[in-house]
């Protein structure tokens, strides 16, 4: 798909936010751990949770998708995940502690997902490993079975989303008390242990990162409504602060789960009004550079890194962003570059350095899912017309994101 956008003055309106990819993904698999109907609401239409239905129904499961709400329930599902697709989403991780906690095995090929640099699941394997499960690699395939040693406590050397949820599935319906440190507490983990928790499981968390699971027999099946995604409410935030006239509403919305969000776009003197369900953004022609370091919740989220790198090529001054999650999240810098951006990486000290540019249109290539809608944004702030190929990859994340661009007055078109 490749797209073409003019030079926007601002974006107007209001402009409603999907549900959670990154919730509903993991909330998907969930489905896995019960034989009943499971019900989630707020799902949003985007392709990676049509791969995720896809494999799901490979390995047996049954579902319906009306509007929002998918219907799904896995009957007996097959503990051997063969199809390629697993290939296409880093998200296909979390059948593994699906199906373990459901069949005590799995036979499954390693997961795909963006290029953000390194993305390797040893968190999970080891947390696997330590839950009783035995791990070999049989062809290119990971062949995990529960062998019944099992220790009580866990302990992530580093905060991982995929991770955390992983040791949630593969630890609810094992015997006894599982105690999980340095987890993951990002709003979507919460989601996914309310999820747990309305299906039967037990499951407790402290604000100390530790996470403590009772395991239970069985697990029933529940309704359940996905949080709002932070990301796409974050992209348009972001979005209308980069262009000199927005003013623009986002709802359904929790301000606090975007509070750092909020204060680093706040920083720019960028005015950010909080109502109850919404958020209203009113640009401004002066904005303000400013230095962010990147990290797991509640530091500003990686996944908006691209988009904040795009925004602040329109401050007056430099900018100093340092991605501690994801150091190899780069792929937007040389795009930039392309339309006339001063960003460049400062090697060794592994931070993105952003200065006032003055964009001219350019044809552009869009590598990922945070760095296409980073490109788009950019494309709105650049004199003249930007071309950006490989566009499709922003459907992977963002539902109807060109219907919705358009419904607030951004210049984009599909050519
Ligand atoms: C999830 O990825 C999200 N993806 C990412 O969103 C998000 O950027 C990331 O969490 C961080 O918040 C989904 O939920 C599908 P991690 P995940 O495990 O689980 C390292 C998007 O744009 N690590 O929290 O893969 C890892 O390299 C996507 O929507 C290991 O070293 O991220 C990173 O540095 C992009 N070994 C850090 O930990 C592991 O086994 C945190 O990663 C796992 C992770």
């Amino acid at each position: 798909m490749i797209v073409k956008v003019s030079k926007t003055t601002g974006v107007h309106g209001e402009l409603a936010i999907s549900g959670s990819k990154n919730a509903s993904l993991p909330a998907l698999c969930a489905s896995l751990l019960t034989k009943e109907w499971l019900t989630l609401e707020n799902v949003p239409l985007i392709d990676d949770i049509y791969k995720m239905l896809a494999i799901l129904k490979s390995i047996g499961c049954e579902y319906t998708v009306e509007n929002h709400t998918v219907q799904i329930r896995s009957p007996n599902p097959n503990h051997k995940v063969l199809t390629e697709v697993v290939g296409d989403i880093r998200a296909s991780y979390y059948l593994m502690g699906a199906l373990l906690s459901r069949k005590k095995k799995v036979l499954i090929g390693y997961p795909g997902g963006c290029n953000l640099g390194k993305r390797p699941i040893d968190f999970h394997l080891k947390a696997f490993h330590d839950l009783g499960y035995r791990i070999t690699e049989e062809e290119k395939f990971l062949h995990i079975v529960y062998n019944g040693t099992k220790k009580h406590r866990l302990r992530f050397v580093k905060e991982t989303v995929g991770g955390t949820i992983n040791a949630l599935f593969a630890s609810c319906r094992l015997e006894g008390v599982t105690v999980i440190e340095n987890a993951s507490l990002e709003p979507e983990v919460i989601d996914i242990i309310e999820l747990l928790n309305k299906m039967g499981a037990k499951i407790e968390k402290n604000d100390n990162h530790v996470i403590t699971v009772t395991g239970v027999k069985k697990l029933k099946g529940t309704m359940h409504k996905v949080i709002f995604d932070r990301m796409e409410a974050g992209s348009y935030m972001l979005l209308a602060s980069s262009l000199p006239n927005s003013n623009l509403t986002i709802y359904p919305v929790d301000a606090s789960l975007l509070r750092t969000v909020i204060s680093v776009i706040r920083s720019t003197k960028t005015k950010v009004k909080i109502m109850n369900d919404s958020i209203n953004i009113v640009s401004t022609e002066n904005l303000q550079p400013l230095n962010v370091l990147i990290g797991p919740y509640p530091f500003f989220p990686t996944d908006l890194q691209q988009i904040l790198s795009a925004m602040l090529l329109r401050a007056q001054g430099k900018s100093v962003i340092e991605d501690t999650v994801f150091p190899g999240r780069i792929s937007h810098i040389n795009e930039l570059k392309k339309l006339g951006g001063n960003i460049y990486l400062d090697e060794p000290q592994n931070k993105i350095v952003i200065n006032k540019s003055d964009l001219i249109g350019a044809r552009v290539k869009a590598h990922d899912l945070r760095c296409t809608f980073g490109l788009i944004v950019a494309g709105g702030m650049a004199n003249n017309s930007t071309i950006v190929e490989n566009a499709e990859n922003v459907l992977r994340g963002y539902e109807n994101p060109i219907l919705k661009l358009k419904s607030i007055g951004f210049l984009i078109d599909e050519i």
